[in-house]
């Protein structure tokens, strides 16, 4: 495939004020870069929108620094490599790099992972199988002690975490309760992801629905959110439940901190475990094992919200950020 001089790239053009808007990107038409030594160039095929991302424009993220305005917006992606003089990684192979919103970029090779499509459909590295699903994996196996019978809730339970901690629980015997923002979002819950019943957050009586949906209590929780939902399921949890801390969307855009309040937890006696997936990266080829034939034979499921072209990855991510999208949020930016 031949490789043009010019490509589209994003940029940021304003620090988001709460929700991020489309205006606070800029579309610029640029050079495509050279490899210098040590870096492959990559085509890039879908684009991975992640909540992380915004915390990252807000100057808040543990494992990236801010970028300034106008430069290019960061991000994950999976690539075909179009120029490399690296036999181990030839033109052809496909990747999942830091390659930022863009259609070509120069990558350093030691910073990338190989994809075998034979694995999977290749967009399934940015989610399932990819970053997201080893978050769940690891919160699910090495964060929390699930037995057949407990009783499991996760929250943004059809995003990449949630719906793959759901399925996790599952298979470890656990009745599943998921917690999501809509009814069309709940059903898919139960008839996509096949969870024991779902609780639309944005009612009124949300409480009182999981508290029915739960009769003997809430044995484990796995928070994707922080905020008032935290607190309403920390009320539920049984004396001893235990909890893993993995997000607090509910804060990235206000930036505001929730006072959650603590006597419960001292009531419950509860154990509250953060959880960071960066800890857990070498471990990865043992969930790629363990995980892989699951979604070839559907075991396990994922659903993707996908948008067409890279000029649409401003609106995708307010829509992310926003609570609109319906599965793993990507942007097929080039031709598969
Ligand atoms: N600790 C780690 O290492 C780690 C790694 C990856 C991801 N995470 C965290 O895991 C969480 C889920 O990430 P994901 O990639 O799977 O995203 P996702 O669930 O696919 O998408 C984000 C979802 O968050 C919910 N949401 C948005 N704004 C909200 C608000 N103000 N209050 C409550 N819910 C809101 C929405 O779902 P509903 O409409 O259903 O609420 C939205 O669809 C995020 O908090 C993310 O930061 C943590």
């Amino acid at each position: 495939m031949s490789v043009p001089n010019t490509q589209h790239r994003v940029v940021v053009a304003a620090f988001p004020d709460g929700i991020p808007q489309p205006t606070d990107f800029r579309v610029e038409e640029a050079l495509v870069p050279d490899a210098e030594a040590g870096e492959v160039l990559v085509r890039v095929i879908d684009l991975s929108l992640d909540p992380y991302l915004r915390s990252v424009l807000s100057g808040r993220h543990i494992g990236h620094t801010r970028p300034e305005i106008g430069a290019l917006m960061p991000g994950r992606a999976t690539a075909e490599v179009v120029r490399s003089d690296d036999a181990t990684l030839p033109v052809g192979s496909h990747v999942v790099a830091e390659t930022g919103w863009q259609q070509y970029a120069a990558v350093p090779r030691a910073s990338l992972r190989r994809v075998d499509r034979s694995d999977a459909p290749l967009s399934t590295a940015l989610g399932i199988l990819g970053m997201p699903g080893l978050t769940a994996w690891a919160g699910i196996t090495q964060r929390m002690s699930l037995h057949r019978g407990k009783t499991f809730v996760v929250s943004a339970a059809i995003g990449g975490v949630g719906s793959t901690a759901g399925q996790l629980a599952r298979v470890h015997g656990c009745r599943v309760i998921g917690i999501a923002g809509g009814a069309q979002k709940c059903a898919l819950a139960v008839s996509h992801f096949g969870f024991d019943a779902c609780i639309d957050y944005r009612d009124n009586d949300w409480e009182t629905r999981l508290h029915d949906a739960t009769p003997s209590g809430i044995d484990a929780y796995f928070d994707n959110t922080g905020g008032r939902i935290l607190e309403g399921v920390l009320r539920q949890l049984v004396v001893g439940g235990e909890i893993v801390l993995c997000g607090l969307i509910d804060q990235y855009n206000t930036g505001v901190p929730y006072a959650l309040p603590l006597a419960p937890v001292i009531g419950k006696r509860a154990t509250l475990r953060g959880l960071v997936v960066y800890d857990f990266e070498s471990q990865y080829p043992e969930y790629l094992a363990f995980a892989a034939p699951l979604v070839r034979n559907e075991q396990l499921r994922y659903l993707e919200d996908r948008s067409n072209g890279l000029t649409s990855a401003p609106l995708a991510f307010h829509r992310l950020m926003s609570g609109q999208n319906i599965g793993k949020a990507i942007v097929a930016v080039g031709e598969p």
